[in-house]
This record gives C-alpha cells, sequence and structure tokens, in this order.
C-alpha cells in the first residue's frame, strides 16, 4: 500500500514534501491567496465560506490566472486548488451547480462544520458526482468521536484534525493537536481507516509545527493564521496589524462567539466558537456591557477603518494562539518556502537531541 505521502502526492503531484495547506479562510482566502499557496509547492485553498454568490466568479478567477501561467505538474481536468465551503450555511445546489458546469474541476473540496455530521455524506456524494471524481473531499473536524463518525459515513480522502489552538471558528469543546491528533490516528487505525491521510490544523506557523506535528502522525500540515499576514489575504491593513502585533497567544485571543453577534454572523452550530484576538469589545462584555451597547460602539469602530482593529480597538479579528510567531507581513510564497526550508532544518536538530 502506498504511505499517506505517497498517495497525496499522486493526488497533488506539484506539492512538495511536507505537505503544505493554506486554509480556505472564509472571505479572506480568495484566488490570488489559494493560486499563490499551490503555485509554491503547497495546496491553496479558497475560502468560500457560506456565501457562495460570489463562488463562481472566485473560481473563474483562479482558472485564469493558472491559465496565464499553468503550475507544473499539475492533472489533466482539474484546477490545482482546493475550494473550502461552511456546511450549515452553504448552499449545496449552488456548489453542485458551479462544479458541474466548470469544465476543470478542484481539485479539492474542504468541508467544515455542518448543522449535523450526516449532512456531510450528501455534500461528499454530490461533489464526487458533479466532479466525476476529480474532486478529493476533505473534512475538517475537531473530535475523536467526529473523525469516526465522519469516516464512517462519507469516508474522505484527507482528514483535517482541527486542535483548539485555531483562529477562527471551530469546536467549543476540544484539545490541541498534541494530543487531538495522535489518538484520532491510532482511533481510525483500530477502526479500520488508517489509510487516511491526516491533516493537522491548529498553532502551526513555522517549520518547528510542521515537524512537531508529523511527529505526532500529521501527513501534511494546515495554517490558517500565518497566511493572514501576507499581501494576497484580502484583510485590511488594520486586521493584519493586529495580527501582527499581537504577542502570547494563550492570553491575547479566545475561543468566544461575542464576535458573531457583534459581526451580526449568526448561524454557527451551537458547539461551535471562534477564536480571536481580544479586545475592548471583549473586555466591556466581560466587564457586564449588554450587546446592544457593545454592537453601536462596534459599528462605530467599523467606521474608523484600520483604527477600529487592535488590542486597543473593538473590531474583530480572527486569529490563533500562534499570533505571537508572525513578525512581518511577507507574500504567501515565501511563507511556504521558509516553512519546508526550515521542517529541514529543524528536524536534523530535533534528531541531534533524540
Ligand atoms: C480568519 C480565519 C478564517 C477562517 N475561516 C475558515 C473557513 O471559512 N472555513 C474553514 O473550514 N476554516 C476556517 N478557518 C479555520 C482554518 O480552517 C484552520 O483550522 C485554522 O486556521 C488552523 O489554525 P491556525 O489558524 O492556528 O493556523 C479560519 C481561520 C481563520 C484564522
Amino acid at each position: 500500500m502506498a504511505s499517506h505521502a505517497e498517495s497525496l502526492k499522486s493526488q497533488y503531484p506539484w506539492t512538495s514534501k511536507p505537505f503544505i495547506v493554506s486554509a480556505p479562510l472564509r472571505a479572506i482566502a480568495g484566488p490570488a491567496l489559494a493560486t499563490s499557496v499551490s503555485r509554491a509547492s503547497g495546496l491553496g485553498f479558497l475560502g468560500a465560506g457560506t456565501d457562495l454568490s460570489n463562488f463562481e466568479q472566485m473560481f473563474s478567477e483562479c482558472i485564469n490566472i493558472l491559465q496565464k501561467s499553468p503550475i507544473p505538474n499539475s492533472l489533466p481536468g482539474i484546477v490545482p486548488i482546493g475550494v473550502g465551503f461552511i456546511c450549515w450555511g452553504a448552499s449545496l445546489p449552488v456548489a453542485l451547480s458551479v462544479i458541474t458546469k466548470a469544465n476543470l474541476k478542484p481539485a479539492a473540496a474542504w468541508l467544515f462544520a455542518p448543522k449535523e455530521a450526516k449532512d456531510l455524506m450528501e455534500w461528499a456524494q454530490g461533489i464526487r458526482k458533479a466532479s466525476n471524481g476529480k474532486t478529493r473531499i476533505w473534512v475538517q473536524v475537531g473530535t475523536v468521536a467526529m473523525a469516526i463518525e465522519i469516516v464512517r459515513s462519507c469516508e474522505p480522502d484527507v482528514l483535517v484534525i482541527q486542535g483548539s489552538d485555531a483562529g477562527g471558528h471551530g469546536l467549543a469543546k476540544s484539545s490541541s493537536i498534541i494530543s487531538l491528533l495522535p489518538e484520532c490516528a491510532d482511533a481510525l487505525q483500530r477502526e479500520g481507516f488508517g489509510h487516511i491521510p491526516l491533516v493537522a490544523a491548529g498553532g502551526v506557523m513555522d517549520g518547528r509545527g510542521v515537524v512537531a506535528a508529523i511527529a505526532l502522525g500529521a501527513t501534511g500540515i494546515c495554517m490558517g493564521t500565518r497566511f493572514l499576514s501576507t499581501p494576497e489575504a484580502v484583510v485590511s491593513k488594520g486586521y493584519q496589524y493586529a495580527v501582527i502585533r499581537a504577542k502570547d497567544g494563550g492570553v491575547s485571543t479566545a475561543r468566544t462567539r461575542l464576535y458573531d453577534s457583534l459581526r451580526g454572523t449568526p448561524g454557527w452550530p451551537e458547539d461551535y466558537n471562534g477564536r480571536g484576538v481580544l479586545n475592548h469589545s471583549f473586555w466591556d462584555h466581560e466587564k457586564g456591557m449588554g450587546e446592544k451597547e457593545n454592537t453601536r460602539l462596534y459599528e462605530k469602530a467599523v467606521e474608523t477603518g484600520d483604527a477600529g482593529w487592535g488590542d486597543q480597538g473593538r473590531m474583530t479579528t480572527y486569529a490563533g494562539t500562534g499570533v505571537g510567531l508572525i513578525h512581518k507581513v511577507q507574500p504567501a510564497a515565501e511563507i511556504v518556502a521558509e516553512v519546508l526550508r526550515e521542517a529541514k532544518k529543524y528536524l536534523t536538530g530535533a534528531q541531534s537531541r533524540l
């Protein structure tokens, strides 16, 4: 049987080892970020998210970018990027119609946060059919039980194991990948699903995190927060500087549903919340400020533009506990190259300490 790394390499032949993925950051990971990461020998995901009204246009833009300047070793019939859907809110008929109509199919579809785990069967079957089996199914999960349930119901091609350090939304109750990943790997092995490659998400910021995640049993690693500080990410300067300024993510970020209510983005299943940088909205809420007043102040902060972000601001900066390891804005391709280089260096360093 092919190793996990060999099977990922055969499905995504333009990628390097270790396998680096940029997360489908909703409304932030657009065509520029997704194609830059894939061009740099990773797998970039578009963040289609919950609102698919511009999904077709974003996907066509990726096709245009890649037709003008193709990525060597791409497979015929596929676009060498993935697409991420937030399943509780995204329209499955729209997703299927775009994928069916497209001559070239996305290399992977990343499914996340269904209302109920069983909904993913319809997503997985629908996308496999719409893409004539060309689009591989990835599912992001945050507990051992969910990993087992999902592999039994829709046997994904890849499971992304999301730990509690992750930026943005995830399960309110989960552990960090340091224990979650090996426990998932063991449970999947016991259940006869040891052939499914695992990708680690949550807190990986550099080559050290990559080496650690691989030692835990991951074949690939996914970074979300790290790619927020790229020129390709569709975020304002204020957001980006808030990520760069934040240090010591265990205390400067928290998981909360507050930011969803202030931003007017309800709908997340009850067991989910989002990790973001703490700011005056959060502290005022902790001190007992009512939601109406907090929302009013939030909306005023929005009018101030870039100044509304950061620990002295009120606007939402979804980001993970790894924020303290990000020090500058850097092109996505440079991040992928740096992380690949560092992983090899740190692995040698680690070996010498064993
Ligand atoms: C700003 C932001 C937006 C995100 N949006 C999505 C999303 O739309 N869909 C999704 O599956 N995950 C989303 N995530 C979570 C990522 O998939 C991933 O689990 C996480 O970024 C990994 O942890 P890290 O942020 O520490 O790298 C988001 C994360 C961030 C930081």
